[in-house]
């Protein structure tokens, strides 16, 4: 059974679909079988690591994309899976076995238009085509928006772990303090559509603070986010093992530049070979992220 793992915050433009394409790259640069999953109906993933021609062909289209499991429902998530998506431009394999369920505009379509089937809700049918490819990988990443909505659910639902990335300031406090609430309506509303096998409802197991600027001193947002993690840990809202990462990934200007360039940060040029980069921190918060495993 792979791992299923959501970046999940309440706050917008705190790193989140960055640090999943990265550390998506990396597992799989490790040697994982690693899919992604784009929730998020701004698409930035999706487009990041499709290039922006061949993911708009999707979304001219209007097929092959999530929503096109929900409406008009002809298609299966086997069916609009991307294989192998990191390419050169000339169109060569560089990640084999990273492959991207991606998504395109109409996603915002699930929020208001999609008419709801109580019997299965959005977020069980997705977990049901689900089932049907998860075992050819040992990673899923989902990437989700700020909020815990019927895409997001559709991610939170399915998974088992939840890592969130911050900022180290006071709204990723309060994003992350709302997501935990958010997280337990949620779970108690869908209890009755877990099946066995499934594993345990996802719960916050780490905080992985993004976009550190040089000779910034974090400690004193860092020591209160680990009080507030503390204390969900106490009332038993996080998982015993949830913890704020070693590793920390610096502010870069390669992490935007490698958006243009559809590539992630680990396969751009001389960035990715220097020792003290930030390619180097996405690695090492792999590598974390890997080890974080049979820790309960
Ligand atoms: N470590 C970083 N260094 C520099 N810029 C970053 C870093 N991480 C993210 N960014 C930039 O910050 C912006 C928001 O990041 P993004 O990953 O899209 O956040 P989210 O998915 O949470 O909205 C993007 O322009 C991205 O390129
Ligand atoms: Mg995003």
């Amino acid at each position: 059974m792979p791992r299923k793992i959501c970046f999940l915050n309440y706050k917008g433009g705190v790193g989140k679909t960055s640090m999943i394409v990265n550390i998506a790259s990396c597992l799989s640069q490790m040697g994982h079988k690693v899919l992604l999953v784009d929730l998020d109906t701004q698409s930035n993933a999706s487009i990041w690591l499709m290039r922006l021609d061949r993911w708009n062909k999707l979304n001219i289209n209007g097929e092959g994309s999530v929503y096109s499991i929900f409406e008009p429902a002809e298609q299966t998530l086997s069916d609009i899976l991307v294989k192998d998506v990191v390419t050169s431009k000339t169109g060569e394999n560089l990640l084999p076995g990273f492959d991207i369920l991606p998504t395109t505009f109409n996603l915002v379509d699930i929020e208001n238009e999609y008419k709801n089937d109580p019997a299965e809700p959005p977020y069980l049918r997705f977990f049901r085509q689900l089932r049907e490819i998860e075992n050819n990988y040992d990673y899923i990443l989902f990437d989700c928006p700020p909020n815990i909505l019927r895409a997001s659910q559709c991610g939170v639902f399915s998974s088992n772990e939840i890592y969130i990335p911050a900022n180290p300031d006071a709204l990723s406090l309060i994003g992350f303090t709302l997501l935990v609430e958010k997280l337990l309506l949620f779970h108690q509303r869908s209890a009755s559509f877990r099946e066995p096998g499934m594993g345990k409802p996802a719960v916050c197991r780490g905080i992985i603070f993004n976009s550190i600027k040089a000779n910034v001193d974090i400690e004193v947002p860092k020591m209160r986010m680990q009080l507030r993690l503390n204390q969900f840990r106490n009332q038993k809202r996080v998982a015993p093992s949830a913890k704020i990462f070693e590793t920390q990934i610096r502010d870069a200007m390669v992490v935007r530049r490698a958006v243009t360039l559809g590539l992630p940060v680990c396969l751009v040029g001389q960035v990715a070979k220097e020792e003290d980069s930030v390619a180097t921190d996405y690695r090492k918060v792999a590598t974390e992220l890997e080890r974080h495993q049979d820790i309960v």
